[in-house]
């Protein structure tokens, strides 16, 4: 068979292949990612075998059993699979080193080898005696789980042949290599190549694969976006590393939503489910402060209650600094300039920041009301109330527009004893009055100063 050499440059943050160095990358526009690597083709004389010639099929003939699933123990993480491990499936699991994927995969190993399927847990990253030492941390677990220390991919692959066992945990991708490729291990051709080999794996022999992938920040191993095209399924784990809370989020999914997320703890002993982030979300709330206030966002189906913060102060510069934590801040600008427009009111010598607490990142379109609230109540120094909460939409003509699953949120706000709701007026024009709750509706910003009978 003809081979061919050669040599390109990938970007090590997203795949794209060069023929020429480049300091910038095209596609994702990172800087400094381009890495030389050599590539072996094989011809494509190989495909004109004597193989029959390819038929298609006609959709109504194609049987279809109900895709099989199997739970993973975790509420939180079956919904952001789109209701558990389906059989077969290739997932990938993306985040910063340290954030925990390992933890939560091994947990995830327990759960299945005691409900009696067959697990194999393959780490190219840690001793026999540290994935024990992990394990005696998080707890009990049962004594016929299988684990496997190995970086080649070869072996790997012979492995799983071997003991073909129903869901195989490979921490992390970037580990795995195989020799007789030249470029070297963690490099975007061997991380392609392992990905592909799991891929067939998945596929051919109905192995659930869970791949780990490192999120790096600079250019000597492939980062995981490299491999979301190949994959199923996308989750990257996300948070604070100094926050207890770790959010996993579903990044693409063949077999689900992908707006669902799922919200755990780091506690001492391991990952554990929050099953109510908005009361998780909201601990540590001050009372009676100004430039803070309670929005309601969606994830998916689900109603996640945030503060949303914001402070307003005469800026010391000459041009003023606005800063966004959590929020996007072109947004923050754009609504800040909505208020100096429509509201008249004076923004341009302030410098602003925008926080949402709890370290969470949304850019939901909802929370545009409480942070124009936010920063009416920072400017004017004047606290919104406790129990009060708002979502909605504004405008550039200072207009407050619907929302979606306007009842959800309500009901979610009432389940955690907010008192008053503020919501554009075009999503309480269709809906009943709830009991316990007030519901204010807006229509512009302009009626934010009546509802709130602002002093300033
Ligand atoms: P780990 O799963 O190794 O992260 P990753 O595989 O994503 O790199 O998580 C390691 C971090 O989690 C480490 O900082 C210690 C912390 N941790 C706990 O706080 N409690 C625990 O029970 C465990 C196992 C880890
Ligand atoms: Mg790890």
């Amino acid at each position: 068979m003809a081979k061919d050499k050669k040599t390109v440059f990938f970007c090590q943050n997203c795949g794209y292949e060069s023929g020429k160095w480049q300091g910038q990358c095209p596609a994702c526009r990172e800087w400094n990612t381009f890495v030389e690597e050599t590539v072996t083709t094989v011809s494509a004389k190989r495909r004109s075998g004597g193989q029959e010639a390819a038929r298609a099929s006609k959709l109504s003939q194609i049987q279809t059993g109900r895709e099989s699933r199997m739970s993973t123990g975790y509420g939180e993480l079956d919904r952001v699979l789109g209701g558990g491990i389906v059989r077969g499936s290739l997932v990938l699991v993306g985040g910063d080193p340290g954030i925990g994927k390992s933890t939560l995969l091994l947990q995830v190993c327990r759960n299945l080898t005691a409900g009696g399927e067959k697990v194999l847990y393959i780490s190219g990253e840690e001793s026999l005696q540290q994935i024990k030492m992990r394990a005696d941390r998080v707890g009990e677990f049962p004594n016929d789980m299988l684990l496997f220390c190995e970086t080649s991919l070869e072996l790997v692959e012979e492995m799983i042949r071997r003991e073909r066992p129903k869901v195989v945990v490979i921490d992390s991708i970037q580990t795995m290599y195989r020799e007789d490729l030249s470029s070297a291990p963690g490099s975007v051709s061997q991380v392609r190549e392992a990905t592909n080999t799991f891929m067939q794996i998945a596929k051919g022999m109905e192995i659930t694969v869970f791949l780990v992938g490192h999120v790096t920040k600079e250019g000597v191993v492939a980062g995981p976006r490299v491999l979301e095209h190949m994959v199923d399924t996308v989750l990257y784990f996300e948070g604070d590393r100094y926050a207890a809370y770790r959010i996993l989020r579903g990044v693409k999914n063949r077999f689900g939503s992908t707006n669902e997320i799922g919200v755990f703890e780091m506690r001492e002993s391991g990952l554990s489910e929050v099953a109510n982030p908005s009361e998780y979300m909201l601990s540590g709330k001050p009372e009676g402060a100004s430039g803070s206030i309670v929005a309601c966002a969606m994830e998916g189906t689900r109603p996640i209650l945030v503060e949303v913060q914001a402070l307003v102060c005469r800026t010391n510069f000459g041009i003023p600094r606005r800063t966004a934590v959590g929020a996007d801040i072109n947004r923050v600008n754009l609504l800040m300039a909505v208020l100096e427009k429509r509201l008249g009111v004076a923004l341009g010598d302030c410098d602003a920041y925008v926080n949402i607490a709890g370290g969470i990142r949304m850019n939901e379109p909802a929370l545009d009301l409480a942070i124009v609230l936010a920063i009416l109540s920072s400017k004017k120094d004047v606290s919104l109330g406790e129990k009060t909460i708002a979502f909605g939409e504004v405008g550039l003509s200072g207009e407050i527009r619907a929302v979606t699953m306007a009842r959800q949120r309500v009901a979610e706000a009432k389940k955690l004893g907010f008192a008053r709701c503020i919501l554009p007026q075009v999503s309480l024009d269709g809906m009943e009055p709830v009991e316990g709750i007030r519901l204010i509706g807006v229509r512009m910003v302009k009626d934010l100063e009546k509802v709130l009978a602002f002093t300033g």
